[in-house]
Parts: structure tokens; sequence; C-alpha cells
């Protein structure tokens, strides 16, 4: 019997190109990738098929799903600084356009993983009745979003309500699915440099990482009081590859994928960050670079009107850990090396930087 084949949406994005990858180690199957651009996968073998197209190409969701049984949807604009200044775009990216997809994996038979967001649940855990949480929950949370001159919460909304289709394609029709709900997974590979290979404001890690690598200070927005609970890429990976190969468990679900130990606040990532860079990489002192600095910044002055913020977003995987019989291992010290290195050998020499230089401390 040939291998299953899964399509990959979104295969060439950071976390595409970390999932790819792993199923094809771990699970014995071929791959569509499909995505606008490839840069971040690097080739592999034969079992993945790229296919340079967006989702909006005519034909292309009708081919996808008629050659995979299974589907992971990852394409998105999931960039905070997009919200405000492109909400019609965002909106399209995670719900218009998406439509077509769910309704043929509804009426086909396809398994669907579908990635939302841990934005949904708004700024803050709250119970249904809006009692504080410690904990945002799948089952119990409500979700809370800010006014509509927030244009931040565009994406949350957008993406909540293609949720409750999906969710309505499997609770009054056939869709067999799996709703992921990724808290802030950093890793290789993440996001882009501004002037290098994308513009505006990438996320915090990537937008920390521009700075150190140009010398210049880390900007807190409000203070970097703002609490993030990080998860390393590969552990999420991981817990990816145990959704595929549970569908039976997974089936209907909605799963919270973190890591709440790693809780932090923003200036406690800049802080370390700034250490791991300090420590590893060699060189600055000959650039004239100075030692790595924080400024404190308004959030209007980084992004402009329509911002808002989620002041604590802490996960609750206890659902995740009995379905996948996964736990995330990584805490937030171990996972920056890593990505120190690659942000210093992807970009320093572009930036005029001794990426040839670094050194492991
Ligand atoms: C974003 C997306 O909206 C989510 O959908 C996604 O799940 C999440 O990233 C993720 O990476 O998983 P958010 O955590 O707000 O949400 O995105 P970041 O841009 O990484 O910002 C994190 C915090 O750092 C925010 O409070 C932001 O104001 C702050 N920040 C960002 C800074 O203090 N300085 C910066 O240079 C950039």
């Amino acid at each position: 019997m040939a291998p299953p084949r899964i399509a990959v949406l979104g295969a060439g994005g950071f976390l595409g190109s970390h999932v790819v990858p792993a199923l094809l180690a771990r699970i014995d199957c071929e791959i569509d990738a499909v995505d606008v651009t490839f840069a971040k996968l690097a080739p592999t073998d034969g079992r993945v098929r790229r296919v340079t197209a967006s989702l909006q190409e005519r034909g292309l969701v009708e081919d996808i799903t008629a050659r995979c049984p299974v589907v992971l949807s990852l394409t998105a604009l999931c960039n905070p600084a997009l919200y405000t200044t492109k909400p019609l775009e965002v909106i399209d990216a995670s719900y218009t356009d998406l439509i077509p997809l769910v309704t043929r994996c509804a009426t086909g038979g396809n398994r669907l993983i579908h990635f939302s967001t841990c934005e949904v649940y708004g700024r803050v855990a709250l119970d249904e009745t809006g009692r504080p949480m410690a904990e945002m929950n799948e089952e119990r949370s409500g979700f809370f979003l800010g006014p509509l001159h927030r244009e931040r919460w565009t994406y949350a909304c957008a993406k909540q309500l293609l949720e409750r289709v999906i969710w309505a394609h499997g609770e009054h029709g056939a869709l067999d699915f799996t709703i992921i709900r990724p808290f802030n997974v950093i890793g290789p590979r993440m996001d882009f440099l501004p002037g290098v290979d994308g513009e505006g404001v990438p996320r915090v890690l990537a937008s920390f990482m521009n700075a150190l690598l140009r010398g210049q200070p880390l900007s807190l927005v409000d203070g970097g009081h703002q609490r993030r609970s990080f998860i390393s890429v590969h552990d999420f990976v991981e817990a990816i590859v145990r959704v595929v190969q549970r569908p039976a468990e997974c089936r209907g679900q909605v799963l919270n994928i973190g890591h709440p130990a790693n809780d932090v606040t923003i200036r406690k990532l800049a802080e370390l960050l700034a250490g791991v860079f300090a420590a590893q990489v060699t060189g600055r002192a000959e650039l004239g670079q100075p030692a790595p600095t924080l400024r404190d910044v308004t959030a209007e002055e980084f992004y402009g009107t329509g911002y808002d913020d989620s002041s604590e977003r802490i996960p609750d995987i206890g659902k995740a850990q009995k379905l996948l019989g996964w736990n995330p291992g990584t805490s937030l010290a171990d996972m920056l090396p890593e990505i120190v290195d690659d942000y210093v050998t992807r970009y320093g020499l572009s930036l005029g930087q001794p990426g040839q230089r670094l050194r492991r401390a």
C-alpha cells in the first residue's frame, strides 16, 4: 500500500519548515508542501512534492484535497503589526481564504488539522462568567477581545470565527478535525529581519535579534511587563507529529500547545537573549558595537494606533499531555543558544556582522 499523503499548507514558513522534516522522519508518508515561497524549507527527498501557489489559486484546494487524505493548514498572517495596518488582509488570510478548504474537507472526508492561535482567548484568561483564571483552558475559558477600534483583535476574531465554522462542520456534519492553538512558539527561522528578508515589525524574538545583530537597543513595549509562555519549536513539532499519529484520540479536539513553565515577562526574555548573544557572539567590539541595551517605548510609538495586548498568556496543556502522551521539556534558557546561532549564521554576513566568528559559550 502506498504511504499516506499529507498536505502541509504553509510549508515554507517558520512552523512548516520544522513540521515537514519531522513528519518525514517519524511517519512513513509523502507530503504535498504548498506555499508561495520555500526559502525556509531546505530541499529534502523525493517524498516531498513542492507546490508554489497561494490557496486562492484556481483549482488548488480541489487538487490538494483530492490527493491528500490529511491536511495541515498553517497559512497565516500572524504578526501583530499587521493586525492594525492590514486588517482586511489579515481577516482574509485567517478566515475568508480558508472557507473553501474547510468546506472541501467537510464534504470530501479529509482529516483537517488546523492551526489557530492562542490569541482567540484575548487579553487575559477568564472563565465563562468573567472570573480570572490562572491558565487558558480549551473548554472552560471565555474569549475576551477588545472594542472595534482596538484593531489588534481582528486576527483573533477572524481565527475564532473559522474555529466555529470548523466546529460546526464537525458537530453537525462529518468533518474530522483537530484545532491546534499554538502559544508563542520560538526557534530557528522564525519571522524575518526588516530590510533583509521582509518589511515591517516582526514578532518579538526576531525584533530583538534584529536589534542585537545591528547593535541597537531592544525595544520594550510599555515597559516589557507583559508575559508570554514560550515553547521551543522542537517541543511544539513533537506534539504535532503525535496529533497526526493519533487520529482517533484527536478527532474533534481543540488543543493548546505551549509550555506553561516558560512564562516570563518580555523584559526577562530581552535580558536572557541579550545575555546569550553577548556571551556567544564574538567580534562585536571590533565593529564598535556597544553591549546590548534595553529601551522603553510606548505601544503607540512602536505599533501606531489600534494596538492592544494580552498581559499574560499561560496555556493549560493538560488535555494535550493526556491525549498525546507529550510533555514539553525545553526551558527558555536552553532554547536560546540555538536560536542565536541560527540568526547570526543566517543574517550575520548580510548585515556585515562576523557570522563566521560566532563561537559557542
Ligand atoms: C503573536 C500572534 O498574534 C499570535 O497569533 C501568535 O500565537 C503569537 O504571536 C505566537 O508567536 O505564538 P504576540 O505574543 O503578542 O502574539 O506577538 P509578539 O509580536 O511576539 O509580541 C509579544 C510581546 O512582545 C507583546 O507584548 C509585544 O508588545 C512585545 N514586543 C514585541 C516588545 O516588547 N518589543 C518588540 O520589539 C516586539
